[in-house]
Protein backbone atom coordinates (compact mmCIF):
# COMPACT_ATOMS: atom_id res chain seq x y z
CA UNK A 1 0.00 0.00 0.00
CA UNK A 2 0.76 3.68 0.19
CA UNK A 3 1.87 3.78 3.44
CA UNK A 4 4.50 1.54 3.21
CA UNK A 5 6.14 2.85 -0.45
CA UNK A 6 5.76 5.90 1.28
CA UNK A 7 8.19 4.64 4.74
CA UNK A 8 10.25 2.42 1.58
CA UNK A 9 11.29 5.73 -0.63
CA UNK A 10 14.63 6.33 -1.39
CA UNK A 11 15.85 9.07 0.55
CA UNK A 12 18.00 11.32 -1.14
CA UNK A 13 20.76 12.88 0.81
CA UNK A 14 20.58 17.01 0.93
CA UNK A 15 23.03 19.30 -0.89
CA UNK A 16 24.75 21.28 1.99
CA UNK A 17 24.37 25.27 2.24
CA UNK A 18 27.61 27.00 1.13
CA UNK A 19 27.83 30.09 3.72
CA UNK A 20 29.63 32.31 1.69
CA UNK A 21 27.49 34.05 -1.16
CA UNK A 22 30.71 34.98 -3.11
CA UNK A 23 31.00 33.90 -6.62
CA UNK A 24 34.06 31.62 -6.56
CA UNK A 25 34.13 30.69 -3.14
CA UNK A 26 32.26 28.08 -1.01
CA UNK A 27 31.91 27.64 2.72
CA UNK A 28 30.79 24.52 4.34
CA UNK A 29 30.14 22.95 7.71
CA UNK A 30 30.36 19.44 8.66
CA UNK A 31 29.39 18.63 11.63
CA UNK A 32 30.65 14.80 12.65
CA UNK A 33 27.74 13.12 15.16
CA UNK A 34 25.99 10.12 16.93
CA UNK A 35 23.20 9.77 15.41
CA UNK A 36 20.07 6.94 15.66
CA UNK A 37 17.96 5.52 12.69
CA UNK A 38 15.31 2.99 11.96
CA UNK A 39 16.51 1.36 9.45
CA UNK A 40 14.30 -1.58 10.39
CA UNK A 41 10.90 -0.95 11.26
CA UNK A 42 10.39 -0.84 15.19
CA UNK A 43 13.94 -0.66 15.93
CA UNK A 44 16.33 1.83 16.09
CA UNK A 45 19.79 1.68 15.42
CA UNK A 46 23.07 3.40 16.75
CA UNK A 47 24.97 4.93 13.78
CA UNK A 48 27.53 7.96 12.77
CA UNK A 49 26.86 10.68 10.60
CA UNK A 50 27.25 14.67 8.90
CA UNK A 51 25.23 16.92 10.02
CA UNK A 52 22.76 14.27 10.56
CA UNK A 53 22.16 10.36 11.59
CA UNK A 54 23.24 8.78 8.85
CA UNK A 55 25.95 9.15 6.07
CA UNK A 56 26.21 13.12 5.26
CA UNK A 57 25.27 15.90 2.59
CA UNK A 58 26.36 16.07 -0.91
CA UNK A 59 28.95 18.95 -0.85
CA UNK A 60 28.69 20.45 -4.38
CA UNK A 61 31.55 22.50 -5.30
CA UNK A 62 32.26 24.23 -9.03
CA UNK A 63 36.20 23.94 -10.21
CA UNK A 64 37.86 27.16 -9.89
CA UNK A 65 36.11 27.94 -6.31
CA UNK A 66 38.17 28.57 -3.22
CA UNK A 67 36.49 26.38 -0.94
CA UNK A 68 36.56 25.93 3.16
CA UNK A 69 35.57 23.68 5.33
CA UNK A 70 34.62 23.29 8.94
CA UNK A 71 34.75 20.34 10.58
CA UNK A 72 33.46 20.09 13.86
CA UNK A 73 34.38 16.47 15.48
CA UNK A 74 31.20 15.79 17.97
CA UNK A 75 32.75 12.62 18.54
CA UNK A 76 34.21 11.47 21.63
CA UNK A 77 36.78 9.12 19.90
CA UNK A 78 39.00 11.14 17.32
CA UNK A 79 38.49 11.27 13.04
CA UNK A 80 39.84 12.34 10.14
CA UNK A 81 37.86 13.45 7.20
CA UNK A 82 39.30 12.44 3.87
CA UNK A 83 38.68 13.82 0.26
CA UNK A 84 38.71 10.64 -1.85
CA UNK A 85 39.56 11.75 -5.60
CA UNK A 86 39.99 15.31 -4.45
CA UNK A 87 43.67 16.71 -5.94
CA UNK A 88 44.56 19.11 -2.58
CA UNK A 89 47.69 19.78 -0.83
CA UNK A 90 48.78 16.66 1.52
CA UNK A 91 47.73 18.65 4.46
CA UNK A 92 44.46 19.49 3.54
CA UNK A 93 43.53 15.43 2.38
CA UNK A 94 42.62 14.52 5.35
CA UNK A 95 44.23 10.93 5.73
CA UNK A 96 45.80 9.78 8.89
CA UNK A 97 47.65 12.56 9.99
CA UNK A 98 44.89 15.34 9.96
CA UNK A 99 43.58 13.59 13.19
CA UNK A 100 40.46 15.99 14.98
CA UNK A 101 40.42 15.69 18.38
CA UNK A 102 36.82 15.31 19.85
CA UNK A 103 35.32 18.80 20.33
CA UNK A 104 37.82 20.30 18.24
CA UNK A 105 37.37 21.56 14.86
CA UNK A 106 39.83 21.00 11.25
CA UNK A 107 39.68 23.81 8.43
CA UNK A 108 41.06 22.72 5.41
CA UNK A 109 40.71 25.28 2.51
CA UNK A 110 41.43 24.78 -1.30
CA UNK A 111 41.28 25.44 -4.63
CA UNK A 112 39.22 23.28 -6.60
CA UNK A 113 41.32 22.26 -9.98
CA UNK A 114 40.15 19.44 -11.87
CA UNK A 115 37.17 18.47 -13.91
CA UNK A 116 33.76 17.37 -13.01
CA UNK A 117 33.77 14.28 -10.87
CA UNK A 118 31.37 12.91 -8.70
CA UNK A 119 33.65 12.18 -5.58
CA UNK A 120 33.33 11.45 -1.83
CA UNK A 121 34.42 12.26 1.93
CA UNK A 122 35.17 9.60 4.65
CA UNK A 123 36.90 9.23 7.58
CA UNK A 124 40.61 7.90 7.24
CA UNK A 125 41.75 7.64 11.20
CA UNK A 126 44.77 4.43 11.11
CA UNK A 127 43.20 1.53 12.05
CA UNK A 128 39.46 2.90 12.40
CA UNK A 129 38.84 3.71 9.02
CA UNK A 130 36.72 0.58 8.78
CA UNK A 131 34.53 1.01 11.71
CA UNK A 132 34.14 4.98 11.20
CA UNK A 133 32.72 4.48 7.90
CA UNK A 134 30.56 1.44 8.19
CA UNK A 135 28.87 2.66 11.36
CA UNK A 136 27.39 6.02 8.60
CA UNK A 137 30.23 8.12 8.30
CA UNK A 138 30.55 8.67 4.04
CA UNK A 139 29.17 11.27 1.82
CA UNK A 140 29.59 12.26 -2.05
CA UNK A 141 31.17 15.51 -3.03
CA UNK A 142 30.67 16.64 -6.86
CA UNK A 143 32.44 18.90 -8.89
CA UNK A 144 30.69 21.00 -11.70
CA UNK A 145 32.46 22.74 -14.67
CA UNK A 146 31.75 24.34 -17.73
CA UNK A 147 30.99 20.60 -19.10
CA UNK A 148 29.04 19.28 -16.65
CA UNK A 149 26.63 22.20 -17.36
CA UNK A 150 26.74 22.09 -20.81
CA UNK A 151 26.36 18.59 -21.38
CA UNK A 152 22.65 17.89 -22.57
CA UNK A 153 22.41 15.29 -19.42
CA UNK A 154 20.36 15.57 -16.14
CA UNK A 155 20.92 18.12 -14.32
CA UNK A 156 18.15 18.08 -10.96
CA UNK A 157 19.39 16.69 -7.85
CA UNK A 158 17.08 14.16 -6.61
CA UNK A 159 14.51 14.20 -9.37
CA UNK A 160 16.80 13.31 -12.38
CA UNK A 161 20.06 13.00 -10.94
CA UNK A 162 19.58 10.85 -8.63
CA UNK A 163 22.82 9.68 -5.74
CA UNK A 164 23.03 6.25 -4.62
CA UNK A 165 25.50 5.30 -2.10
CA UNK A 166 25.58 1.59 -1.84
CA UNK A 167 26.70 -0.22 0.98
CA UNK A 168 26.12 -3.86 3.06
CA UNK A 169 25.35 -4.69 6.44
CA UNK A 170 24.56 -6.77 8.82
CA UNK A 171 22.30 -6.16 11.50
CA UNK A 172 22.07 -8.01 15.14
CA UNK A 173 18.58 -9.30 16.53
CA UNK A 174 18.11 -6.18 18.45
CA UNK A 175 18.31 -3.86 15.12
CA UNK A 176 22.12 -2.47 15.90
CA UNK A 177 24.81 -2.73 13.20
CA UNK A 178 27.85 -3.72 15.17
CA UNK A 179 31.08 -3.43 13.45
CA UNK A 180 32.45 -6.64 14.53
CA UNK A 181 34.62 -9.20 12.51
CA UNK A 182 34.56 -12.87 11.71
CA UNK A 183 36.90 -15.21 10.40
CA UNK A 184 36.51 -14.44 7.23
CA UNK A 185 35.78 -10.34 7.74
CA UNK A 186 39.47 -10.67 8.54
CA UNK A 187 40.54 -12.50 5.98
CA UNK A 188 38.38 -10.89 3.07
CA UNK A 189 36.81 -7.84 4.60
CA UNK A 190 33.86 -7.33 6.14
CA UNK A 191 30.55 -8.32 3.98
CA UNK A 192 27.49 -7.65 4.86
CA UNK A 193 23.91 -9.21 4.27
CA UNK A 194 21.75 -6.54 3.63
CA UNK A 195 22.07 -4.27 1.46
CA UNK A 196 21.58 -0.08 1.89
CA UNK A 197 20.71 2.24 -1.10
CA UNK A 198 21.73 6.06 1.21
CA UNK A 199 21.04 4.04 3.76
CA UNK A 200 17.19 2.68 3.10
CA UNK A 201 17.04 -1.33 2.73
CA UNK A 202 15.64 -1.95 -0.85
CA UNK A 203 14.39 1.39 -1.38
CA UNK A 204 11.86 2.96 -4.30
CA UNK A 205 12.76 5.60 -6.23
CA UNK A 206 9.91 7.21 -8.27
CA UNK A 207 10.79 8.67 -11.80
CA UNK A 208 9.34 9.68 -14.88
CA UNK A 209 9.53 7.43 -18.05
CA UNK A 210 12.88 9.58 -19.18
CA UNK A 211 16.38 9.66 -19.25
CA UNK A 212 17.61 9.44 -15.58
CA UNK A 213 21.28 9.78 -14.26
CA UNK A 214 22.54 7.65 -11.55
CA UNK A 215 26.12 8.44 -9.33
CA UNK A 216 26.70 5.19 -8.11
CA UNK A 217 29.05 5.07 -5.18
CA UNK A 218 30.59 1.42 -3.91
CA UNK A 219 30.72 2.73 -0.44
CA UNK A 220 31.06 -0.80 1.04
CA UNK A 221 33.83 -1.41 3.57
CA UNK A 222 34.64 -4.44 0.74
CA UNK A 223 32.00 -6.03 -1.04
CA UNK A 224 32.07 -5.69 -4.86
CA UNK A 225 29.15 -5.44 -6.91
CA UNK A 226 27.95 -6.16 -10.70
CA UNK A 227 25.51 -4.14 -11.28
CA UNK A 228 22.53 -4.85 -13.60
CA UNK A 229 18.84 -4.12 -14.38
CA UNK A 230 16.04 -6.66 -13.58
CA UNK A 231 14.45 -7.08 -17.52
CA UNK A 232 18.69 -6.60 -18.95
CA UNK A 233 18.48 -3.30 -20.24
CA UNK A 234 20.99 -1.82 -21.62
CA UNK A 235 22.12 1.72 -19.88
CA UNK A 236 25.34 3.88 -20.60
CA UNK A 237 28.01 4.53 -18.42
CA UNK A 238 29.14 8.61 -18.89
CA UNK A 239 31.68 8.85 -16.20
CA UNK A 240 34.27 7.20 -13.97
CA UNK A 241 36.14 7.99 -10.75
CA UNK A 242 37.48 11.05 -11.50
CA UNK A 243 35.24 12.55 -13.83
CA UNK A 244 33.32 11.83 -17.73
CA UNK A 245 34.07 9.50 -19.99
CA UNK A 246 35.05 10.63 -23.45
CA UNK A 247 31.91 9.13 -24.95
CA UNK A 248 29.28 7.70 -23.22
CA UNK A 249 29.54 3.48 -22.93
CA UNK A 250 26.84 1.20 -23.70
CA UNK A 251 26.98 -2.17 -21.16
CA UNK A 252 24.59 -4.33 -19.47
CA UNK A 253 26.34 -5.19 -16.71
CA UNK A 254 28.29 -2.84 -14.16
CA UNK A 255 31.06 -3.62 -11.90
CA UNK A 256 32.17 -1.63 -8.64
CA UNK A 257 35.01 -2.01 -6.27
CA UNK A 258 34.86 -0.39 -2.99
CA UNK A 259 35.01 3.15 -3.04
CA UNK A 260 34.79 3.20 -6.83
CA UNK A 261 32.16 5.24 -8.58
CA UNK A 262 30.36 5.52 -12.11
CA UNK A 263 27.94 7.52 -13.23
CA UNK A 264 25.20 5.79 -15.63
CA UNK A 265 22.13 6.95 -17.78
CA UNK A 266 19.42 5.01 -18.62
CA UNK A 267 16.72 6.10 -20.76
CA UNK A 268 13.39 5.01 -19.61
CA UNK A 269 11.42 6.51 -22.52
CA UNK A 270 10.25 3.16 -23.60
CA UNK A 271 8.53 2.43 -20.20
CA UNK A 272 5.19 3.42 -19.29
CA UNK A 273 3.53 4.65 -16.40
CA UNK A 274 2.95 1.55 -13.74
CA UNK A 275 6.39 0.20 -14.85
CA UNK A 276 8.77 -0.82 -12.23
CA UNK A 277 12.28 -2.02 -12.44
CA UNK A 278 14.55 -3.58 -10.04
CA UNK A 279 18.04 -2.39 -10.04
CA UNK A 280 20.30 -5.46 -9.14
CA UNK A 281 23.44 -6.75 -7.89
CA UNK A 282 23.63 -10.14 -9.61
CA UNK A 283 20.13 -11.64 -9.00
CA UNK A 284 19.69 -9.96 -5.98
CA UNK A 285 17.66 -6.59 -5.52
CA UNK A 286 19.23 -3.20 -4.53
CA UNK A 287 16.08 -1.11 -5.13
CA UNK A 288 13.26 -0.23 -7.47
CA UNK A 289 12.24 2.22 -9.44
CA UNK A 290 8.73 2.91 -10.52
CA UNK A 291 7.21 4.77 -13.86
CA UNK A 292 4.99 7.31 -12.21
CA UNK A 293 4.74 10.17 -14.77
CA UNK A 294 4.34 10.23 -18.30
CA UNK A 295 7.93 12.71 -19.19
CA UNK A 296 7.24 15.66 -21.28
CA UNK A 297 11.20 15.37 -22.13
CA UNK A 298 12.59 14.16 -24.86
CA UNK A 299 16.48 14.59 -24.05
CA UNK A 300 18.57 11.67 -25.37
CA UNK A 301 22.07 10.10 -24.67
CA UNK A 302 24.73 12.38 -25.74
CA UNK A 303 27.96 9.83 -27.28
CA UNK A 304 30.65 12.02 -26.89
CA UNK A 305 31.10 13.71 -23.64
CA UNK A 306 34.32 14.97 -22.77
CA UNK A 307 38.02 15.22 -24.32
CA UNK A 308 40.58 13.75 -21.92
CA UNK A 309 44.07 14.17 -22.72
CA UNK A 310 45.75 10.97 -23.10
CA UNK A 311 49.48 10.93 -20.96
CA UNK A 312 52.46 9.73 -23.54
CA UNK A 313 54.06 6.59 -21.77
CA UNK A 314 57.32 8.01 -23.20
CA UNK A 315 57.06 10.89 -21.12
CA UNK A 316 57.26 8.71 -17.97
CA UNK A 317 60.16 9.74 -15.85
CA UNK A 318 59.94 6.80 -13.04
CA UNK A 319 58.60 3.02 -12.96
CA UNK A 320 57.93 2.15 -9.52
CA UNK A 321 55.84 -1.63 -8.65
CA UNK A 322 53.38 -2.09 -6.00
CA UNK A 323 52.90 -6.05 -4.76
CA UNK A 324 50.23 -6.70 -2.75
CA UNK A 325 50.06 -9.74 -0.86
CA UNK A 326 49.78 -11.65 2.57
CA UNK A 327 46.22 -12.63 3.84
CA UNK A 328 44.42 -11.34 7.11
CA UNK A 329 46.34 -9.13 9.73
CA UNK A 330 49.34 -9.58 7.27
CA UNK A 331 48.23 -8.11 3.94
CA UNK A 332 50.90 -5.84 3.01
CA UNK A 333 52.03 -3.40 -0.13
CA UNK A 334 55.75 -4.82 -0.98
CA UNK A 335 56.29 -6.42 2.09
CA UNK A 336 55.51 -3.59 4.15
CA UNK A 337 52.91 -2.67 6.81
CA UNK A 338 52.00 1.09 7.41
CA UNK A 339 54.14 2.61 9.21
CA UNK A 340 53.09 6.73 9.84
CA UNK A 341 56.85 7.65 10.84
CA UNK A 342 58.31 5.85 7.57
CA UNK A 343 57.67 7.64 3.97
CA UNK A 344 57.61 4.98 1.40
CA UNK A 345 57.98 6.83 -1.68
CA UNK A 346 59.55 10.17 -2.81
CA UNK A 347 58.03 11.98 -5.97
CA UNK A 348 59.03 14.96 -7.65
CA UNK A 349 55.95 17.57 -8.30
CA UNK A 350 54.72 16.94 -11.85
CA UNK A 351 56.49 14.65 -13.68
CA UNK A 352 54.78 11.24 -14.96
CA UNK A 353 55.38 8.03 -13.20
CA UNK A 354 54.29 5.07 -14.22
CA UNK A 355 52.74 2.69 -11.42
CA UNK A 356 52.65 -1.23 -11.70
CA UNK A 357 50.58 -2.78 -9.24
CA UNK A 358 49.90 -6.38 -9.28
CA UNK A 359 48.14 -8.82 -6.52
CA UNK A 360 50.31 -11.27 -5.71
CA UNK A 361 47.23 -13.50 -3.27
CA UNK A 362 47.19 -15.90 -5.99
CA UNK A 363 49.89 -18.07 -4.14
CA UNK A 364 48.64 -18.53 -0.68
CA UNK A 365 45.94 -21.04 -1.41
CA UNK A 366 42.06 -20.21 -1.60
CA UNK A 367 41.55 -18.34 1.58
CA UNK A 368 44.14 -15.78 0.73
CA UNK A 369 43.20 -15.30 -2.82
CA UNK A 370 41.74 -11.64 -2.47
CA UNK A 371 40.88 -8.80 -4.58
CA UNK A 372 42.62 -5.83 -3.49
CA UNK A 373 41.02 -2.46 -4.90
CA UNK A 374 44.24 -0.28 -4.99
CA UNK A 375 43.05 3.79 -4.66
CA UNK A 376 46.17 6.90 -4.49
CA UNK A 377 45.65 10.17 -2.91
CA UNK A 378 45.57 12.88 -4.44
CA UNK A 379 45.57 12.63 -7.91
CA UNK A 380 43.35 11.16 -10.76
CA UNK A 381 45.09 8.42 -13.06
CA UNK A 382 45.39 6.59 -16.02
CA UNK A 383 44.70 3.13 -16.39
CA UNK A 384 46.57 2.08 -19.80
CA UNK A 385 46.78 -1.69 -19.07
CA UNK A 386 45.19 -4.75 -17.11
CA UNK A 387 47.06 -7.91 -17.95
CA UNK A 388 49.02 -6.60 -20.86
CA UNK A 389 46.15 -5.50 -22.31
CA UNK A 390 44.12 -2.64 -22.95
CA UNK A 391 42.13 -1.77 -20.21
CA UNK A 392 37.85 -2.30 -20.64
CA UNK A 393 36.52 0.56 -22.35
CA UNK A 394 35.28 2.30 -19.30
CA UNK A 395 38.18 1.98 -17.74
CA UNK A 396 39.89 5.18 -19.82
CA UNK A 397 38.87 7.52 -18.39
CA UNK A 398 40.21 9.40 -14.94
CA UNK A 399 40.47 6.85 -11.91
CA UNK A 400 41.60 7.35 -8.07
CA UNK A 401 40.52 3.16 -7.12
CA UNK A 402 41.49 0.28 -9.06
CA UNK A 403 40.26 -3.12 -9.04
CA UNK A 404 43.52 -5.63 -9.21
CA UNK A 405 42.31 -8.86 -8.86
CA UNK A 406 44.02 -12.35 -7.22
CA UNK A 407 46.98 -12.78 -9.70
CA UNK A 408 46.31 -8.75 -11.76
CA UNK A 409 48.94 -6.80 -13.24
CA UNK A 410 47.90 -3.86 -13.74
CA UNK A 411 49.88 -0.78 -14.73
CA UNK A 412 48.61 3.24 -14.45
CA UNK A 413 50.16 6.51 -15.67
CA UNK A 414 49.78 9.66 -13.08
CA UNK A 415 51.02 12.97 -12.67
CA UNK A 416 51.46 14.45 -9.00
CA UNK A 417 49.89 18.01 -9.44
CA UNK A 418 50.38 18.58 -5.42
CA UNK A 419 52.65 18.98 -2.74
CA UNK A 420 52.96 16.74 -0.16
CA UNK A 421 52.76 13.63 2.07
CA UNK A 422 49.78 11.10 0.50
CA UNK A 423 48.33 7.73 0.85
CA UNK A 424 48.13 4.56 -0.73
CA UNK A 425 46.05 1.56 0.07
CA UNK A 426 43.62 -1.20 -0.21
CA UNK A 427 40.41 -0.33 -0.15
CA UNK A 428 39.09 -3.12 1.37
CA UNK A 429 38.80 -0.92 4.87
CA UNK A 430 39.69 -4.48 6.68
CA UNK A 431 42.78 -4.53 4.93
CA UNK A 432 43.77 -0.71 4.95
CA UNK A 433 43.38 -0.84 8.89
CA UNK A 434 45.45 -3.82 9.15
CA UNK A 435 48.49 -2.22 7.35
CA UNK A 436 47.45 -2.48 3.62
CA UNK A 437 48.97 1.11 3.18
CA UNK A 438 51.95 3.52 2.35
CA UNK A 439 53.02 6.42 2.16
CA UNK A 440 54.24 8.97 -0.48
CA UNK A 441 55.88 12.46 -0.50
CA UNK A 442 55.49 14.76 -3.50
CA UNK A 443 58.15 17.51 -3.59
CU1 LIG B 1 38.68 6.47 0.15
CU2 LIG B 1 42.52 6.56 1.44
O1 LIG B 1 40.59 6.52 0.86
CU1 LIG C 1 42.91 -5.66 0.07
Amino acid sequence: DSQTERANKLPIPPLLDDKNPEEGKAEFDLNVQYGKKEFIEGQETNTLGYNGDYLGPVIRVDKGDDVKINVNNGLDEPTTVHWHGLEVPGEMDGGPHQVVDPATSWQPHFTIDQPAATLWYHPHLLHKTGEQVYKGLAGLFYIEDEQSKELDIPKEHGVNDIPLVIQDKRFSDNGEMPYELNMRDVMNGFLGDTVLVNGAIAPELDVKNEVIRLRLLNGSNARSYDFNFSDRSAFHQIASDGGFLETSIEMNELSLAPAERAEILVDFSDYRVGDEIVLRDGNDEVMKINIVEESTDSSDIPESLVDIVEYDREEVVKTRRFVMSGMGPMVAINDKQMDMDRIDEHLNLNELEEWVISNDSAGMGMMGETPHPFHVHGVQFQVIERNGVEPPLNEQGWKDTVMVESGEEVRILAKFKQKGLFMYHCHILEHEDAGMMGQFLVE
